[in-house]
């Protein structure tokens, strides 16, 4: 009999959801908003905090569309983009004609350099082309130094769009992620740390903003008895049915937080006498991390150990894992555009790896992902 499948981050049920799905149901609320919708987006407003007014939408993706819209990016606009992250976070610049400029990594939160986003910015406008805005990604729950980035978005006005799509109840000096820029986003794609099956949110510190991004997601309707339209309009709004799953999810969210740092304490522990592995870390106490991903860099050149072949013995034995984000500057649709740093993006990419991190991982899995990881170290 073969050994069930052990995957990277899965969804997991608090036991909740089907009630607010069934409540949905009940009272005919299928469709792209109703009582689901609002209580799921008072439900995040309250768990953020920092006054924030949040919009359901169909997905990160779309939050990070509308965040680019609503910042006024416009064809031909450049916008600095981290390098290494998730597509997802690029190609909404591309769907608006803009063009992407990518920035490195720096190597202790893997997010994006600071120093590198500066370099980028000024030579960018000694080219006469002032970034309209910056991209900064919290990478596997990891804060990005978001004070530092601010204060050199600051010094050019230049805004920020925060993707926390992996970061939801991390927390960078005692703040919560996707709180920090001028426009954040979140998703619950279903491997993230809550999930609505597919969605994301848009979050900002003004409610017209919320009210904008809801206003273009329902195929901006102005206020008239017929269908009338005066700006381009997107159908991108969260479904009810989702928004219950998202509402169940939010009572264990913290929970999930635990369990999912549970999970980094266990690799920390396996690795600890491993020196040419480095888990990521948080790197001091102003970062508290959702580790929604663990994820860890094998030196290089160690006597043919390798990440491609850790992942190959673990996926022998029906455990997934995952190379890092493949940075956007060494992407075939993205390689003609500007980049600008080192190669710490890429040396990441490819020594690292992402191991099974769910919530729902139990002792056995744990057993299982040890056995084979300890194998691959001692017996190579
Ligand atoms: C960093 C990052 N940005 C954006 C997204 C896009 O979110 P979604 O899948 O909800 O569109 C994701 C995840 O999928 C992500 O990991």
């Amino acid at each position: 009999m073969s050994l069930s499948k052990i995957w990277l981050s899965s969804p997991h049920m608090g036991g909740n959801e089907q009630e607010y799905i069934k409540e949905a149901f009940d009272t005919n609320w299928v469709a792209p908003l109703g009582p689901n919708v609002t209580g799921f987006e008072s439900d995040l407003e309250n768990y953020l905090g920092e006054d924030v007014s949040v919009g359901a939408l169909s997905s990160g993706t779309a939050a990070i569309h509308l965040g680019l819209i609503l910042l006024g990016i416009k064809p031909g606009d450049e916008v600095i983009c981290q390098s290494m992250t998730f597509s997802a976070s690029a190609n909404p610049i591309l769907y608006l004609g803009a063009l992407p400029v990518f920035v490195d990594s720096e190597s202790d939160t893997w997010n994006m350099d600071p120093i590198a986003l500066e370099e980028a910015i000024k030579d960018r406008i000694s080219k006469g082309k002032t970034p309209k805005a910056i991209i900064a990604v919290h990478l596997y729950g990891m804060p990005y130094k978001a004070d530092v980035i601010k204060n050199v978005a600051d010094k050019y006005s230049i805004p920020v769009l925060e993707d926390s799509a992996e970061a939801l109840g991390s927390t960078y000096k005692g703040q919560k992620c996707g709180t920090f820029g001028d426009i954040g986003i979140l998703s619950f794609n279903g491997n993230k740390i809550i999930t609505t099956s597919g969605g994301g949110a848009i979050v900002s510190k003004s409610k017209e903003i919320k009210d904008k991004a809801v206003f273009l997601s329902t195929q901006a309707r102005d206020n008239a008895p017929h269908y009338q339209h005066s700006e381009v309009g997107y159908n991108y709004r969260m479904s009810n049915i989702c928004a219950g799953i998202g509402r169940g999810q939010m009572e264990i969210l913290d929970k999930h937080i635990g369990l999912r740092r549970d999970m980094n304490a266990f690799y920390k522990e396996l690795f600890k006498n491993t020196p040419f592995v480095t888990v990521l870390s948080e790197p001091d106490s102003d970062y508290f991390s959702n580790h929604w991903l663990t994820a860890i860099v094998i030196n290089e050149n160690i006597e043919g150990l390798d990440r491609e072949g850790l992942r190959n013995e673990l996926d022998k034995h029906n455990i997934e894992s995952r190379p890092l984000w493949k940075p956007m500057h060494l992407q075939p649709v993205f390689e003609k555009y500007p980049f600008y740093g080192s190669n710490i993006s890429q040396k990441l990419f490819e020594n690292g790896l992402c191991l099974p991190s769910g919530s729902n991982l139990d002792a056995e899995s744990k057993e299982r992902i040890s056995k084979v990881i300890i194998n691959y170290f001692i017996d190579n």
